[in-house]
């Protein structure tokens, strides 16, 4: 039966204090509110040719969530830095920002080892995946990414009137290169590469996707998403943001909402040439999202060294603890560059969800080309024991 349920429903239903799929509402629709969501005849939520992801019934009956493992976070932020600065900013909250944003850019810039125009501000990285998948395909074209992959920026381009042209993963879960650049043709107007890749955790290695930036952005703007880049403890790739000193048309996104611990403070960037920014600010608003107290805690929060070396280590050890499990149990996962592990299971992916959610662990679960996955979010250890514990009794 083919289920119509739209985001708002989703949003009513207590599967967001579940922390199931509601808990991550953009990534469960198109752009708008009322869009309904695309589902497939058994009852999935159509992502994309090759993903479908499961969800449970509004009207399941859950226990409280005891490890909320769905939605990437960082379970031991935000940092006590930024709690500080946002409660000694929220006295001047009757003030715009301006003023205080610039300074946060200067910053940002100066890390970037580029000047302030490059750099554009959003409430979250969403934001701007949205504005520059708004403004770039206005007036259509189509969108080249791969499939997996982080579907925000496709999602708001397919619902303007883009056409997105999907290219399978390698083998080893990396982006596709080679075909990614023969997909791209006279109505492409961008190209998305999400490294470290989510749902899949994988990278794309760091000197072959240069290069490939380098080339391909001489053609077409190259939308890197590097969400995750901080988290990717040993893996050989590193930022595109270099780039912008030569010149080229890249775009590079990140996020205070996974190293720096402040998904909910919402705090993202875009690093781009300046007369691409100019593009979206003639028609959006960039940085107006953003919140005097978000801006004071994204401030404290960069300069917190000690709390993003602690994140990266804790994350590495509860991933190290998992695999160890995952290994004894039999599962084979996709060796994972972020705070979260993507692994085949044997049983129906609903059945997953309910069996982990009555054990009050919330994960997200996909048919991946017809077999059924589970994705479980880097939590601490205690959350990571209560999982295994839990997947365990599974089998
Ligand atoms: C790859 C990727 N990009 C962007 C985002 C959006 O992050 P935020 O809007 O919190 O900055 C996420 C969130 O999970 C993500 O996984």
């Amino acid at each position: 039966m083919n289920q119509k349920i739209d985001r708002r429903n989703l949003l009513k239903s207590g599967l967001m204090a579940l922390g199931g799929i509601a808990v991550a509402p953009h990534l469960t629709a198109g752009a708008f509110e009322n869009t309904p969501l695309a589902m497939d005849p058994e009852s999935r939520i159509y992502r994309s040719p090759m993903v479908r992801e499961h969800f449970l019934p509004a009207d399941f009956k859950a226990p409280k969530i005891i490890a909320k493992l769905s939605a990437n976070e960082n379970p031991y932020g935000p940092p006590m830095s930024a709690q500080k600065a946002v409660a000694e900013s929220v006295k001047n909250g009757n003030r715009y920002a301006w003023k205080e944003m610039y300074d946060l850019i200067d910053k940002i810039a100066k890390k970037e080892g580029v000047t302030a125009d490059h750099i554009m501000m959003g409430p979250g990285s969403s934001d701007l995946l949205e504005k520059v998948a708004l403004v770039t395909f206005m007036k259509g074209g189509n969108i080249v990414s791969a499939d997996p992959c982080y579907m925000s920026l496709v999602s708001v381009a397919k619902s303007v009137g883009a056409t997105w042209k999907p290219v399978p993963c390698t083998a080893d879960w990396s982006h596709d290169l080679k075909a990614m650049e023969a997909a791209i043709d006279k109505d492409t107007k961008l190209v998305y590469v999400c490294n470290p890749n989510n749902p899949t955790g994988a990278i794309t290695k760091g000197q072959d996707l240069l290069d490939f930036c380098s080339r391909v952005s001489e053609k077409v703007p190259v939308f890197v998403d590097e969400a995750y880049i901080e988290l990717a403890v040993g893996a050989d790739t590193q930022s595109m943001v270099s780039l912008l000193a030569q010149k080229k048309n890249v775009i590079i996104a990140r996020t205070f909402s996974k190293i720096m611990g402040m998904a909910g403070i919402r705090v993202g960037y875009i690093a781009a040439q300046p007369e691409f920014l100019e593009g979206i600010n003639k028609i959006t608003r960039g940085g107006m999202g953003i919140s005097y107290t978000s801006i004071f805690a994204a401030s404290a929060s960069l300069d917190d060294k000690d709390f993003q070396g602690n994140t990266r280590k804790l994350n590495h050890e509860a991933k190290t603890y998992l695999y160890e499990n995952l290994d004894k149990m039999g599962y084979k996962y996709i060796p994972s560059y972020t705070n979260f592990v993507l692994f085949p299971i044997s049983i129906p992916g609903k059945e997953l969800l309910g069996k982990m959610t009555a054990k009050g662990i919330a994960v997200r679960s996909f048919d991946i080309q017809s077999k059924p996955w589970c994705r479980v979010s880097i939590g601490t250890m205690d959350e990571m024991k209560a999982f295994v514990g839990a997947l365990s009794a599974l089998s």
